[in-house]
């Protein structure tokens, strides 16, 4: 049987040739630096368009072509675009440096981005949004303008994919601290989430096949799972007890009131305290069920076998 790495250099099966150049912007992200990887060993040729080069290749290394240059310079945005046949976009900009020019990085330099790919031509886009499709009214202005960019690409003509990405894996291990998981509002029943090297390799696949036309996948890990269940699990794993501790919600709920109205000073804190809340709230047992349903649709549509929460404990801690 012919696999996929043979697939993508006969460029058969409605799949791109490995001649062709992709483009990922945010290449260097969390998630951007797993989607560049698996497309290097898939042998794609690969561009990423970062504003530091030093740092650049010290993290997705000295194999992919790098290019200098900021997302909200349109002299750049048509640069990076050259000779291009496809393009990722998984640029994010939720972080305290960039909040301020959130709207700008996230919605009004990606929409350049979509305009000038049209206008010359470029046919792929694979664009890494967020789990659910946001609710036009979501109160939460990166789901809003997910949301926008999504309803753009229908607008278009590009042959595009949308990668639904819900929480890393690795926010379980970011609320480890001194032997205890302290979760405010205690998380959810169980929160879809995948390691992002499955996210990376689910990526790489999808940008190749023209066959995923104006599809939307909704990508899930291994295991949908509460905190609390994942710090057991851990602690199995690291053979150290790892305690958790749910902090209430209500004094956050205060606090985002406050942030929200006081939103030019505080802007990442509210975001911030925002998807807290919603984190909380938005996964009920419905979409428990569906993110099984979404589990199953990606092993059948994708060659990949998902980390489960040990095997990605083991890496994270670097254990043998
Ligand atoms: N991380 C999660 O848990 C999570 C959860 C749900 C959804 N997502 C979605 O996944 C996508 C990627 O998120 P992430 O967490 O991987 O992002 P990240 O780690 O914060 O990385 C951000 C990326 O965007 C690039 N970038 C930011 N501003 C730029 C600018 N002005 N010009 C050029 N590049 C710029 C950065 O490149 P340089 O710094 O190299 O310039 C970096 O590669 C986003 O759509 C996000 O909403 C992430």
């Amino acid at each position: 049987m012919i696999n996929l790495v043979e697939k993508l250099s006969l460029g058969i099966d409605g799949t791109m040739s490995n001649t062709e150049k992709i483009l990922v912007l945010g290449g260097t992200g969390h998630y951007g630096r797993h989607i560049v990887k698996a497309l290097i060993e898939n042998k794609q040729k690969v561009r990423v368009l970062s504003r530091n080069m030093t740092k650049a290749r010290e993290i997705i290394g000295e194999e992919p072509e790098i290019l200098e240059g900021d997302i909200t310079s349109n002299e750049t945005v048509i640069n990076a675009l050259q000779g291009v046949s496809a393009i990722i976009i998984c640029v994010s900009a939720f972080n305290k440096k960039n909040i301020r020019k959130f709207k700008l990085i996230e919605r009004d330099s990606v929409l350049i981005v979509l305009y000038e790919a049209e206008k010359i031509g470029i046919k792929r886009i694979v664009y890494i949004s967020v789990y659910g499709k946001p609710d036009v009214n979501v109160d939460i202005s990166q789901g809003r303008i997910k949301r926008e960019i999504e309803d753009k690409l229908e607008q278009t003509s590009f042959n595009y994919t949308i990668l639904g990405a819900p929480p890393s894996m690795e926010i379980f291990f970011s609320m480890i601290r001194k032997g205890k998981m302290t979760v405010p509002g205690g998380g959810p029943p169980a929160l879809p989430t995948i390691a992002p090297i499955d996210l990376g390799k689910i990526a790489a696949q999808t940008v190749v096949r023209s066959d995923l036309n104006r599809k939307r996948f909704s990508l899930v890990g291994s295991d949908v799972i509460s905190f609390r269940e994942a710090a057991d699990r851990i602690s199995k794993v690291t053979g150290k007890e790892i305690g958790f501790r749910k902090v209430p919600l209500f004094p956050i709920k205060v606090a985002a009131l406050i942030t929200g109205v006081l939103r030019p000073f505080f802007p990442y804190i509210s975001q911030l305290l925002k998807f807290i809340i919603l984190m909380n709230t938005a996964f009920t047992s419905e979409m428990v069920e569906q993110a099984f349903d979404h589990q199953r649709l990606l092993q059948e549509t994708f060659d990949y076998q998902p980390l489960t929460l040990e095997e990605f404990t083991m890496k994270y801690y670097n254990l043998k």
